[in-house]
C-alpha cells in the first residue's frame, strides 16, 4: 500500500465493517497507523491484510469495561501513545411506540453510549495527562430530532452530541480536541437492513473522505451530507407542532 509520511497512531472502534472500515483503510493511505478494533476478529484479520502493517487488529467488544482498558493499554504499549481516537461502534435497530422494549434498548444504549464511555475514559485520561491528542465521536444526524423508529438510537447519538459537547472546553484546556461525527445515511450493514426510503444516502468510502477532511481541518462538528445537513437542522429549528405535523408522516404500521 503506498502511504504519505508518518501521520501519527489512531484507534478504530467499529472497524470490521462500514463507515469505520472504510475510515480505516482511508486513514491507513493517508499515513496515520491504525489500531482496529471491533467484535470480528476474522473480519478485523481481513481488513489488516488489505494494508499490512499500517492496519493492526485489536479485538475487542467495547461494552466490556475492563477489557477496554486493557486493549487500551496493550495498543499504546504495542503502537506507542494514541494521537487519535475515532469510536465509531454502534448498533440500531428500530423502535418506537408500537414495539418498545427495554431489552432492545439495553442492547442499543450499551453498545451506543456505555461503549463509547467506556472507550473515552482511557484515551481522554492519558491524552489529558499528555496535553496531547484528538478524539472523534461517531454521533449521527439522528441525534438531532426524535424520529418515529429510530426511538432509543436516536437518544444515544442525541447523548453523545451532548457529552462531547459538554467535554470539548474542558478537554481544550488540556490541549485535547473533541469532535462530534453526525453522518446522514451512509450505505453500511447498518443500513441494509432498512426498507423505507433513505434520503441523500451515500457510501461508506464518501463517507471516509467527509471523516478524514473534516479530521485533518480539526471541524468540530463533522455533518455529512450537506443536503441531509441542510434537512436535519431545519426541521430541528421548526416550532414542535409543524415538527410534528412532519414527524407523523414517518409513522409505519
Ligand atoms: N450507516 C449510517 O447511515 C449511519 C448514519 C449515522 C451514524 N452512523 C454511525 O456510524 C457508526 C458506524 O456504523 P456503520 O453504519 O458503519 O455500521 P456497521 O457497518 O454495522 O458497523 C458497526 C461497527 O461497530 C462494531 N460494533 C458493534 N457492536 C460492537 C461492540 N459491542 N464492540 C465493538 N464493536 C462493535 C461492528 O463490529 P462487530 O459486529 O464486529 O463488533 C462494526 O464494526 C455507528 O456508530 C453508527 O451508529 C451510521
Amino acid at each position: 500500500m503506498a502511504t504519505e509520511t508518518h501521520k501519527g497512531t489512531v484507534w478504530i472502534t467499529g472497524a470490521s465493517s462500514g463507515i469505520g472500515r472504510a475510515l480505516a483503510l482511508r486513514l491507513a493511505r493517508d499515513g496515520w497507523k491504525v489500531a482496529a478494533s471491533a467484535r470480528s476478529a476474522g473480519e478485523l484479520d481481513a481488513l489488516a491484510a488489505e494494508a499490512p502493517g499500517h492496519v493492526i487488529a485489536f479485538p475487542l467488544d467495547v461494552t466490556d469495561m475492563k477489557r477496554t482498558r486493557e486493549v487500551h493499554a496493550d495498543i499504546e504499549e504495542r503502537l506507542g501513545p494514541l494521537d487519535m481516537a475515532v469510536l465509531a461502534a454502534g448498533t440500531y435497530t428500530r423502535d418506537g411506540a408500537f414495539d418498545f422494549s427495554a431489552t432492545n434498548a439495553q442492547k442499543m444504549i450499551s453498545v451506543n453510549l456505555q461503549g463509547a464511555c467506556n472507550t473515552l475514559e482511557p484515551v481522554l485520561e492519558t491524552m489529558m495527562r499528555r496535553r496531547r491528542g484528538k478524539i472523534a465521536i461517531t454521533a449521527s444526524v439522528a441525534g438531532y430530532n426524535g424520529l418515529p423508529g429510530g426511538a432509543t438510537y436516536g437518544a444515544t447519538k442525541a447523548a453523545l452530541n451532548n457529552l462531547c459537547e459538554a467535554m470539548k472546553p474542558e478537554a481544550e484546556r488540556h490541549n485535547v480536541s473533541l469532535s462530534i461525527i453526525n453522518p446522514g445515511f451512509v450505505e453500511t450493514p447498518l443500513t441494509a437492513k432498512n426498507d423505507f426510503p433513505m434520503p441523500f444516502i451515500i457510501s461508506s468510502n464518501e463517507a471516509a473522505d467527509h471523516i478524514a477532511r473534516g479530521l485533518e481541518a480539526d471541524r468540530y462538528e463533522i455533518i455529512f451530507p450537506w443536503k441531509m445537513k441542510l434537512a436535519i437542522k431545519f426541521l430541528h429549528a421548526l416550532p414542535a407542532t409543524i415538527r410534528f405535523a412532519i414527524t407523523r408522516r414517518l409513522v409505519r404500521e
